[in-house]
């Protein structure tokens, strides 16, 4: 069985990289990769190849950055010739990105069966890119692989037949237990002078948060706030460099000096791989986050996660997990954040499933319908 794996952003790499491994150790499966080039920096993406041993890509599609019908478009041009030559009996996309819509779509009118990973996660928040590349994506895909009981849940109510929905766990959980070894090792907290549960973390780089220079204003007053009571670390997706620059006076009270230890501020680094950032979050006392994937691993890892965000589509992370969605209203984040600080509550057991053998599961899954079909 041939499959062809695709890659663009950067979520998707540590998602991959548990199921590539699995495929590969399979006598049956020959696993391709292909990368989109959706994110293309060496920090975005070169060093997630290398630190998570992913294989060198069959091909790679270096569309870059584009509008999202750019994007999207670019994808889909550049992937049918790759399809047509390689000609896999599966093609497996995960996530929510532009990368996963297309190259799914791209698929499905080859007839080439499509398997998502991460199916049937919905914030019903349509202004979200990722909520319409979601829908989108589970509405063609042929097997559909969840994270947690709200995705199964949302598929039926959807209509989709529940023969090609698997509750499987979680290939970002698994991620984080294969790759425990490395990220334990990382000298991050030695390099910026950090010690285990005396700082934050955070990650900003949604469109709604930080394309309008005033919501983004606001939050940076109140992480400022924050960071006199905690030092905060802050890796910079590009997206949120690019607009911080414009913002009156904030960027001159960030401390862009990694190498100095300031015992308190909010400290701008460049974004992380995988090994240190994972070691960054692991050893936080709080994460201030708009990521998706994020909520997640600070679930798993048992650290508390603010999202700032008025809507999440991984449910199970509140319901059973370490996160609370509290918005972007910069008064709330404070008093959020002084909380955590001053109550923390002990962790929950992880979620069903979240057990770091999702990418088995799947696989297994994969191999079976495959001789299910040559058999008949
Ligand atoms: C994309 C995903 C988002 C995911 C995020 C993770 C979509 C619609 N969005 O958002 O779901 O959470 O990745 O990071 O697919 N840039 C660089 N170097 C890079 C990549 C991007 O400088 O390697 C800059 C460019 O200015 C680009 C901007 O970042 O225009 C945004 O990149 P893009 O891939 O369009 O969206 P993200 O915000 O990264």
């Amino acid at each position: 069985m041939k499959i062809l794996n695709v890659a663009g952003a950067r979520p998707n790499f540590m998602k991959l990289a548990p199921l590539v491994r699995e495929m590969q150790a399979h006598s049956g499966i020959s696993a391709l990769l292909v990368h989109t080039g959706q994110h293309y920096d060496i920090n975005m993406a070169g060093q997630f190849f290398r630190d998570l041993q992913l294989p060198a890509p069959y091909a790679s599609l270096a569309v870059g950055s584009g509008s999202h019908a750019v994007q999207t478009a670019e994808v889909m041009k550049r992937l049918e010739p790759v399809l047509e030559e390689a000609r896999p009996d599966l093609v497996l996309v995960v996530g929510d990105v532009n990368s996963t819509l297309a190259a799914a779509l791209t698929a499905v009118k080859l007839q080439i069966p499509v398997a998502h990973v991460e199916a049937g996660l919905r914030s019903r928040d349509r202004t979200m890119p990722e909520e319409i590349n979601r829908l989108l994506t589970d509405a063609i895909a042929d097997y559909l692989f969840v994270t947690e009981e709200s995705g199964r849940d949302n598929l039926l109510r959807e209509g989709v037949d529940a023969r090609r929905i698997h509750f499987v766990g979680n290939v970002m959980i698994d991620a984080l237990e294969v790759f425990r070894p490395l990220w334990t090792a990382s000298t991050i907290h030695h390099r910026l002078g950090l010690s285990a549960r005396e700082y934050g973390v955070v990650t900003l780089h949604r469109p709604t948060n930080v394309d309008d220079t005033r919501t983004l204003q606001d939050l940076i007053e109140a992480l400022l706030e924050v960071s006199g009571e905690i030092p905060l670390v802050f890796p910079v997706h590009p997206r949120t460099l690019n607009r911080l620059s414009s913002l009156n006076g904030t960027a001159a009270r960030l401390k862009p000096d990694p190498q100095t230890p300031t015992p308190l501020g909010l400290r701008c680094v460049e974004p992380l791989g995988y090994p240190d950032f994972m070691a960054l979050v692991a050893g936080a006392r709080l994460v201030l986050t708009d990521s998706g994937g994020l909520q997640e691993e600070t679930t798993a890892l048992g650290v508390p996660c603010l999202t700032l965000r008025e809507n999440t589509e991984r449910p199970v992370t509140v319901t059973h997990g370490t996160n609370r969605i509290i918005g972007t209203s910069s008064r709330r984040v404070v008093d959020e954040a002084f909380r955590v600080l001053h109550s923390p509550c002990p962790a929950p057991p992880r979620p069903p499933l979240w057990d770091g053998h999702a990418a088995e599961r799947i696989v297994a899954i994969l191999a079976d319908i495959r001789s299910e079909t040559h058999s008949r």
